[in-house]
């Protein structure tokens, strides 16, 4: 049996490699959930607890440890995130030589899955490392597991913290943070990047880069058999669904554009919420209207050419806007995107 940190160098490795296949891949996750899952203590459930081990914060939900844990499952996202961190910490070494590079993950979960695979990769020396979450019990378990994978000695610590309201002794050089469902809804990753992207080093990167999400009317049911069969493995630049009714974007969110956005909200006294500017859209008069649906599809560019498309990942499935229905052609709508603590896009007719 190889010792622990020579596994976690052999993950890292099949993670990276363009040559691996999607059941290698999912196959390596899972391995390296069981590794962390023994050593931390923490076991993967996508429903544990429902809600009751969640934290209602401020700014959106913060998902239970075993949610959290679950997320490593979900082998596109991972691979895809994985990928563009190391990309991105390659490229923070040319842009910030011989500098020690100030790394904040926040939202960690238990266990680190976005960033404790590629440490090995690097001299201790090169990075100085914060690993932070508002659920002590996943600092807990990441804490153990950076020991069982002989990590101790790397500049790493961990922190309990919001991620919406914390600040960092120091400008960073990269932040990661993946605090977020589909269509940004329930989770804070609309807090979370306006509260650390303005906290970069000028030249410095956060991860994701942009998420896009968009109105379309589309006819799903036969989308999903047909994309599921034909998705590559979103390394490419971003494609368009020529069925759909693309209305528009409803919210592109860039680490440039959060701070401003959210200085823009504006207090809806009849919600009792804090909202972004409302994009206006129009039902257009379908061809042949059976089967749509309004969906709401969003894109993530994690890093330079690492994004995961449409259907990629949980994170990118599209969410149905049944409020729409029956959808009619020539009506005018708005939609609006409310922050607070349970984010999400509010749809009204004008
Ligand atoms: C979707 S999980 C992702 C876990 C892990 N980063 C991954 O990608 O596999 C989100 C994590 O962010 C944490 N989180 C959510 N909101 C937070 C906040 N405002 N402050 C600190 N942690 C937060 C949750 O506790 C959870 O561990």
């Amino acid at each position: 049996m190889p010792e622990p940190r020579t596994q976690l160098e052999d993950i890292s490795a099949v993670l990276l490699a363009q040559s691996s296949s999607p059941r290698q891949l999912s196959k390596t996750l899972e391995h390296f959930v069981q590794l962390c899952d023994a050593a931390g203590g923490i076991g993967p459930d996508p429903a544990f607890d429902a809600w009751a081990g969640d934290s209602f914060l401020a700014d959106g939900v913060a998902i239970a440890p075993q949610a959290a844990a679950h997320c490593a499952r979900d082998y596109r996202r991972s691979v895809v995130f994985i990928r563009g961190v190391y990309a991105a910490i390659e490229d923070a070494k040319r842009r910030f030589p011989n500098e020690t590079l100030h790394i904040l993950y926040a939202g960690c979960g238990p266990y680190a899955t976005l960033l404790l695979p590629l440490l090995t990769r690097f001299d201790p020396a090169e990075l100085d490392v914060s690993l932070l979450d508002i659920h002590q019990h996943s600092l807990d378990s990441v804490d153990a597991i950076l020991k069982h994978f002989d990590l101790a000695h790397y500049n790493a610590r961990t922190i309990c913290a919001d991620a919406c309201t914390y600040r960092h002794p120091c400008s960073l050089h990269l932040v990661v943070s993946e605090t977020m469902q589909k269509s940004l809804e329930q989770e804070p990753q609309f807090a979370v990047t306006a509260q650390l992207a303005p906290q970069l080093h000028e030249g410095g990167i956060f991860i994701p880069g942009k998420i896009a999400v968009r109105l379309s009317l589309a006819q799903i049911d036969e989308e999903q058999e047909q994309i599921l069969d034909t998705v590559d493995f979103g390394n490419g630049a971003p494609h368009s669904n020529s069925d759909h009714y693309d209305l528009g974007s409803v919210l592109t969110l860039t680490p440039e554009a959060a701070l401003p956005l959210l200085q823009a909200a504006v207090f809806h006294e009849e919600h009792g919420q804090w909202e972004l500017p409302p994009v206006v859209f129009e039902i257009p008069a379908l061809h042949s209207p059976a089967g749509f649906t309004a969906e709401l599809f969003t894109r993530i560019q994690v890093y330079g050419a690492h994004w995961l498309e449409d259907y990629d990942a949980e994170i990118t499935l599209p969410q149905r806007r049944t409020d729409l229905s029956p959808l009619v052609a020539g009506e005018r709508w708005e939609i609006g995107y409310q922050l607070g603590g349970y984010p999400r896009f509010d749809i009204r007719r004008v």
